[in-house]
């Protein structure tokens, strides 16, 4: 997957760097061509040296040869490149590059940058920590860029907690799936809903739930990043979409989301319902504000909604693929693979309540994805994002 890709790699000063070398040899010998760019604090902590042997490349720093004066140019750099990675990414490399301060080669090189590009955060866990380096790398995800979380462990300082920087061959890991699911992923209609829906019980009521659609847009923000053209269906929520892939449909009850979904399945490669729809609905909508002078004590009847992810199964066709999601609070396995079976899904996505840090609102989920061999895949806790793209990955080795 690497093979012939054009790699630059950004430097940063961090300990960590020596391990920058693992990633070069690694990058190398799978037949991709790196670029070394370092910042000047970088040099503190590993040769350019060193880096030019194992790149065979010379490494770039200033934005001016001191040998004889000639200048380096970010902008060709940044439109040679398949891939920028920087590894490892100081806290004031990665504020830098969330505000554009373009005061270094690296940094001028990333907001040339037209191609994907890898973050892999390396610093102590408190600075890791800390609301700005984490408002920092939450304004680089919504840039598009991948943040390759650290790993926990014993630190420089002796400190144990997150801010290690990723082992090099996980780093690899992360480029290698990317490119495979980008040339399955390249063109593909993909249709998702998210968010939640309401159910209207007269013009100032509803019946709605928590999800705050975060997770549905972050699975089209990794679909449209891999070149698949996304149609985004949306419950109301508040959040924004910027990537000129993603085509947003906004619905507010179920019923629109499944004329909107049965509009669109037919002509997509893959579906993934990640909405939170309502199951009922009143049975009758009021016109006007009821009034609890009028009602005193009420009685709402329902009626059940359409099952979009069931409608879409029973009319997906050979090659579409179908994938589900199963929120539970209990019996969390057995109910997803009743759920995976029943709406003919390709995979379901479980997500519990009863794990901390998953399902409605937060910024991360716990997910198990289970197929329909009935093997089941656990992950650990990640931002949305990163669960975002190993259910792309999965999704990728099935559209293959
Ligand atoms: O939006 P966030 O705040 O980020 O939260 C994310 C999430 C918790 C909403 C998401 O991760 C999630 O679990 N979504 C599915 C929630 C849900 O409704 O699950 P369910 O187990 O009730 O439904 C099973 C599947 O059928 C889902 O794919 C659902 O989209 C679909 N469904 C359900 C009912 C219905 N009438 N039509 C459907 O398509």
């Amino acid at each position: 997957m690497l093979k012939g890709k054009h790699i630059i790699l950004g430097i940063t000063g961090s300990i960590a760097a020596y391990k920058a070398a693992y990633i070069i040899r690694a990058l190398v010998k799978k037949g991709a061509e790196v670029q070394v760019v370092i910042t000047p604090a970088g040099k503190e902590f590993i040769t350019p040296i060193t880096l030019s042997a194992l790149s065979s490349n010379p490494v770039i720093s200033e934005f001016f040869s001191n040998r004889d004066g000639s200048w380096h140019s970010h902008v060709d750099l940044g439109l040679w490149a398949d891939a920028m990675l920087i590894a490892p990414a100081t806290a004031s490399t990665i504020g830098k590059m969330a505000n554009g301060i373009a005061d270094n080669m690296l940094v001028t090189t990333y907001l040339s940058c037209k191609a994907p590009v890898f973050i892999a955060p390396a610093m102590d866990l408190d600075m890791f920590a800390h609301p700005s380096t984490q408002q920092n790398l939450d304004r680089l995800r919504s840039f598009g860029n991948h943040i390759i979380e650290p790993a926990e462990g014993e630190l420089a300082s002796h400190l144990v907690g997150k801010g290690r920087m990723e082992e090099p061959d996980k780093i690899i890991a992360v480029l290698e799936e990317f490119f495979a699911s980008r040339t399955v992923l390249e063109k593909k209609k993909i249709v998702i809903t998210a968010g939640p829906t309401y159910e209207k019980i007269d013009p100032v009521r509803f019946i709605g739930n928590y999800s705050s659609g975060k997770m549905g847009f972050a699975l089209a923000e990794a679909c449209a990043q891999q070149g698949a053209e996304v149609t985004l269906i949306a419950g109301p929520v508040s959040l924004t979409t910027t990537h000129p892939n993603i085509q947003r449909i906004d619905v507010e009850s179920a019923e629109e989301m499944y004329q909107a979904a049965m509009t669109a399945f037919p002509e997509a490669d893959a579906g993934i319902l990640c909405a939170a729809v309502a199951d009922y609905r009143p049975e009758i909508q009021a016109d006007e504000k009821i009034k609890r002078e009028s009602k005193g004590e009420m009685m709402l009847h329902l009626v059940p909604n359409k099952d979009i992810a069931a409608s879409l199964g029973a009319i997906k066709r050979e090659g579409q693929v179908l994938v589900g999601f199963a929120l539970e609070t209990n019996n969390e396995a057995t109910n997803a693979e009743s759920k995976l079976k029943r709406k003919n899904l390709d995979f379901i996505v479980l997500n519990s309540l009863r794990d901390v840090g998953a399902g409605f609102r937060c910024d991360t989920n716990k997910i198990s994805i289970i197929d329909r061999q009935g093997e089941t895949t656990g992950y650990p806790l990640k931002s949305k994002q990163g669960v975002a793209v190993d259910i792309v990955n999965k999704l990728a080795t099935l559209l293959k």
